[in-house]
């Protein structure tokens, strides 16, 4: 059945890369075949997941005659970084309200950027967002700018739906995964490719890492969004959470509290591949399929896909940057 085709807009270069990591799937002991999905590589102003998303958020904004477009996130957010880049592709005014605190003395890597592509940032913290959020929606209205809001991570449906032809593109490239594991936050990214796999039939597993959230918090809300995108899609199934797989014990340290985990994934796929992950998020999800592919978590042969989401720029951001020169 041919996939149906929602409005997008080009922002990102496809399809990213698949490339075998035959090295780095040596120096783990070897038994099955591992592969990267580049989306790193996705191309806007250094690439990452939410690219994609924001090719079909940013064509309803357009549709709807949006001048400025509203969004939020950490202060080190890939997907604050990307939408600035998109806004300023686009012609749009990007306000980035951020959790957090300004850095001192100066911003690093994603926050840097967010500079560098004139974003208009306000600060919050997590229990005032939702409301600086409609304030400056409110104010963005009034001003007659007729503002777009992305949630959290783009993990709208709309959003979420870029992983079905993300999918789609992946299966067009070779062999089906056994695996595929990933990076899972807002879960917007899980999302679209569950409800890729029941539009596409793929049989598949697709696991979550979570980065963040215990796994029974991420699942309900992971297949209510597949539900949604199904929906999009206009297929009647719903996903139910016991079709979510994720595992959240690498999460446990807290969002983006780089451990000893992290940085042996970060090293070992610097010094056997040339491929760069992140502290946060490709990091943390490395580490878990590390980990799990030590212990024989998959059967022999498995042909893994590593989906890698982005967020490099953060490996410039403080204090990561300093904890990984040591
Ligand atoms: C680099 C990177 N990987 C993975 C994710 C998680 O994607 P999602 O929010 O769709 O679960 C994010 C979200 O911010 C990200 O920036």
């Amino acid at each position: 059945m041919a996939l149906v085709r929602l409005p997008k807009i080009t922002l990102a270069t496809l399809p990213t890369p698949v490339q075998p990591l035959p090295r780095l799937a040596a120096a783990l002991g070897g038994g099955f075949s591992l592969w990267v999905k580049r989306d790193d590589l996705t191309g806007l102003a250094l690439g990452g997941n939410k690219t994609r998303k924001l090719e079909l958020l940013l064509a309803e904004a357009q549709a709807k005659g949006s001048r400025v477009v509203i969004t939020t996130g950490a202060v080190q957010s890939n997907h604050c970084r990307q939408t600035a880049a998109a806004a300023a592709r686009l012609g749009l005014r990007a306000i980035l309200v951020l959790t957090g605190q300004p850095e001192a003395p100066q911003p690093t890597g994603n926050r840097f950027l967010m500079h560098l592509l004139g974003a208009d940032i306000r600060w919050t913290s997590r229990e005032t967002r939702d409301q600086v959020m409609q304030e400056v929606f409110q104010a963005a209205w009034e001003a007659g700018e007729r503002p777009y809001l992305i949630p959290y991570g783009g993990s709208s449906p709309l959003g979420a739906a870029a992983y079905v032809y993300a999918l789609e593109e992946l299966l067009a490239q070779g062999p089906a995964p056994d695996v595929i594991v990933l990076a899972t936050s807002s879960g917007g990214t899980q999302a679209g490719l569950v409800a890729g796999a029941r539009l596409l039939g793929y049989r598949g597993r697709i696991l979550g890492i979570s980065v963040d959230e215990p796994a029974d918090v991420l699942r309900p809300r992971i297949a209510d969004l597949a539900s949604q995108v199904l929906d999009r899609f206009r297929a009647r199934a719903t996903v139910a959470p016991g079709d979510i797989e994720v595992v959240d014990e690498y999460a446990r340290p807290g969002y983006g509290v780089m451990t000893q985990r992290e940085v042996e994934a970060i090293t070992l796929a610097a010094r056997t591949e040339g491929l760069l992950v992140d502290p946060v998020y490709t990091g943390r999800a490395l580490a878990g399929l590390i980990d799990l592919l030590r212990q024989g978590a998959f059967p022999s042969g498995s042909r893994i896909l590593f989906w890698h989401t982005g967020g490099t720029p953060a490996l410039w951001a403080s204090p990561y940057r300093e904890a990984l020169a040591t």
